[in-house]
This record gives structure tokens, sequence and C-alpha cells, in this order.
């Protein structure tokens, strides 16, 4: 753990700060030198900055990794020197407790409303069912703030990073770019990791990218790739990626299939499943995207008649493998070999409610290489690839609507100049 980085996000309570000071003074670090008192530092029980996500204008999520076994929680409130809100967390009755990802909602939030946080995390020595021991000490985060959507919003950007896939230089670039671009919200656009092999994978590959806060003062969403989907920590995910939550129940098996209305933009993430068919033998009988793609079509049609949407001057979508290949012999992902180069069941599925609603730009994944497939006069929609994770083709997407415009910028992470400039003009509402 890098302690410069750590200190960005870490304020130590008063307590846990006057034990690091008895631990300074104890003359471990005289008699065994400077170079000691680092690895011998108490370890902070946060592992990784706050994660927010799944922002409504009533509500948003939050979690974090962990260093030990703790529980946690967050103080919230409409100034710094004034959280006087708490969300626990509680499940069922229960706490967190855990010595991976805390993960906390708060609810009871105004639409387009500025909040400050802090998280907190206490150690608990759980002896027994009837012998658990708190810590005395709270460890807090670093206060920071968030805004809700809402329709009201003069402005509304975003960031688009995709294809990380664990590259640790290639995610620390990304997310500083991203982080100098100040959006209000970053969708990570898929293949967060090769595959889900453990908490490990997790925490380096997506909680704490890079060794760096990415999203702990404006929220992510997440459209989920191919790789995403794969190893048996796949499974676990949601620990730590908060699902988005639905409203209606006959949609809860979906993931992270999200919209969000901020100012005039609306935006939703669909999640384009594995790169192959279900039958194939790569997934050992353990594949249900096919079913799981026709759920989101049906959801889909229904979010394009909200009002959230409907009323939006833009509206762009975000999968990870594109909806279409201008290469008349791309794979479709229908296929006994290979795999997709574009999603035809998402295009199938989904691409009439994209036709009907005017969605002005889809923008995906998946090829690690960055291209812009112009609309057709059967397709409204603009298509915008980002780029990989190597360093001479990774990208980072922009877009802000101001003034009645959408501009979508996409920059090289390697030069940070930008490669593409595009425009676009409000839809016809109504
Ligand atoms: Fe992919």
């Amino acid at each position: 753990m890098n302690q410069t980085t750590r200190r960005n996000f870490l304020a130590v309570s008063g307590a846990a700060a006057a034990a690091g000071a008895v631990f300074s003074g104890s003359g471990i670090q005289s008699a065994q030198g400077a170079e000691n008192a680092q690895a011998d530092a108490p370890k902070s029980l946060f592992a990784s900055a706050v994660v927010l996500q799944n922002p409504t204008e009533t509500s948003m999520s939050a979690s974090w990794t962990l260093n030990g076994y703790a529980t946690g929680w967050i103080e919230w409130g409409l100034s710094p020197d004034k959280l006087d809100q708490k969300a626990c967390g509680a499940v069922w009755g229960l706490k967190p407790y855990s010595d991976r990802v805390i993960s906390v909602t708060i609810s009871g939030l105004k639409p387009n409303t500025k909040y400050f946080y802090r998280a907190a995390v206490r150690g608990i020595d759980f002896r027994g069912a009837y012998k658990i021991i708190p810590n005395e000490e709270v460890e807090y985060s670093e206060v920071n703030s968030f805004t809700t959507p809402g329709k009201d919003a003069k402005t509304a950007s975003f960031v688009v990073v995709n294809d990380t896939h664990e590259v640790q230089d290639i995610l620390a670039r990304e997310f500083d770019l991203a982080k100098e671009l100040k959006p209000d919200y970053t969708i990570w656009n898929g293949d967060l990791v090769n595959h889900v092999e453990g908490h490990e994978t997790i925490q380096n590959a997506i909680m704490d990218p890079g060794k760096r806060a990415f999203a702990n003062d404006h929220p992510l969403l997440v459209g989920r790739g191919n790789h995403d989907t794969r190893g048996r920590w796949a499974r676990y995910l949601d620990e730590y990626l908060t699902p988005w939550k639905q409203e209606d129940p006959k949609y809860a098996a979906l993931g992270y299939s999200s919209v969000v209305r901020h100012g005039d933009l609306a935006l939703i993430c669909l999640d384009t499943g594995e790169d192959k068919p279900d039958f194939r033998k790569e997934w050992g009988t353990l594949a249900e995207f096919e079913p799981y793609i026709a759920l989101q079509g049906e959801w889909l049609k229904d979010v394009m008649e909200s009002d959230a949407v409907k009323t939006a001057k833009f509206v762009l979508v975000f999968c990870h493998i594109p909806l279409f290949d201008p290469r008349p012999d791309a794979n479709p992902g229908t296929l006994e070999y290979g795999h997709s180069a574009w999603k035809k069941l998402g295009a199938e599925l989904w691409g009439e409610s994209l036709q009907k609603a005017g969605v002005q730009a889809v923008i995906a994944a998946h090829v690690h290489h960055h291209r812009v497939d112009a609309p057709t006069e059967t397709r409204c929609w603009t298509q915008i690839t980002g780029g990989g994770c190597a360093l001479n083709g990774a990208t980072v997407i922009h877009g802000k609507v101001e003034n009645d415009k959408l501009k979508i910028t996409v920059y090289s992470v390697a030069t940070k100049k930008a490669v593409t400039e595009l425009e676009f003009e409000p839809r016809k509402i109504g």
C-alpha cells in the first residue's frame, strides 16, 4: 500500500491518531531507523477509497474495501461541518461485518443536491456469537461530496474508461485524466478484469485501481464486460459493485442495467454479457446470457417510455460489446467458433428501442480499438468504441451537455490530446 496515496483519502480519528503518536514515540523508530517506521506503522482498515455508485435522485450507494474485520458506515449531511445523518447499511437487522468490503446505501436524498460525507470503519473482534468486541477507535475517510442526479442541473458530463484489464499503469493514467475532466459520472464500460479470481483481483483491478480514488466525489456506473463474467468470483462481484436497484420487481434479475437522468442528458447502461453464445463448451453449461439480454430488451422498452428518458434532449447508451460492425464478415457472437466483434442479439433485441427513441450515440468497447461508426439511413445512432489497455491505443471518452449541445471528445491516454471530437444536436422530444 502506498502510504502517501492512502493518506490522501484517509483521516484518522483522534483516538487512532493518538495511538499512532504513541507508536512513533515508542523508541522502536529511533533504535532501528526511520525505514522501519513505515513497515511498523499501524495499518489502516481502509483498503480503498469510497466508490460511489447507483446514483438516483433520492439515494446513493457507497462501497469500500478493508484490511481487516470491521464494520462501517457513512456519515453525511448538507455541509462538510455538519455530517449529522448516518447510513449504517444494515440488512435484515444486521450491520455490515466483513474483512473484505463494506457496502452502504444512503437514502432520503433530494434531486440535484450536493451532499458531503465521510466513511467510517471500526474494527470488530468477533470471538463468538455473544462475544463481539468493537475497537475503541473509529477510522474515518476524508470528507468528500457528491451531487445527486436531477433534471434541473444546468450541465451534465461523463467520462468513459473501458477494457482496463487489470493493467495498473493504464488504470493510473486513465483515472488521472478522468479526474482532470471533472465528470459528473464515470462509466466503466467493461472488462475491468481478465477474469474474476478472488478478492485480490477485485481489490487491485476495480476498488483501488492504480492505487487511486476514482469515484469518491462522483458516482460510477458499470457496464459489465465479457471478461467480468468469467471466473468463479464473478459471482461475488455484486458485493463490491452494487447492482442497480430496479423499481419493477419483474426486472430484479438484472444486474448493472441502469438509467440516470441529469440535466438534459439520459445515460443508459446495458450488459452485453459473454462474447460467445450460451451453448459454447467454454462455459461448461454455466451460461445463460441470452434470456438476460432479452429481459434487458423488455426493460429498455419501459425505460424509453419513462419520464426521465422521454423528456431528455440527449440519450446515450453504454454497452461493452459493440452493437454494430462495418465488416460483413465480423463475428456476430452467435457462432460455434471465435468470439463477438459485435453483439447481434443485442442489436436485434434492443435496436428498435434505440431507433424509436432517437438515441444519439452508443458508446461501446471490447474491440481494443477506437473507431467511430457514423449513423446510416436505418440506424440513427453514432457508435463510438473506446480503445484498449495498451498505452498507444488507450482512450478516455468525455461527454458534456452544455448550451443545448452534446460534445463528445475522445482523448488519447498517451498524449492527453483529443483524437475525435463530435457534436450532437438535441433529439426531437414528444
Ligand atoms: Fe471485451
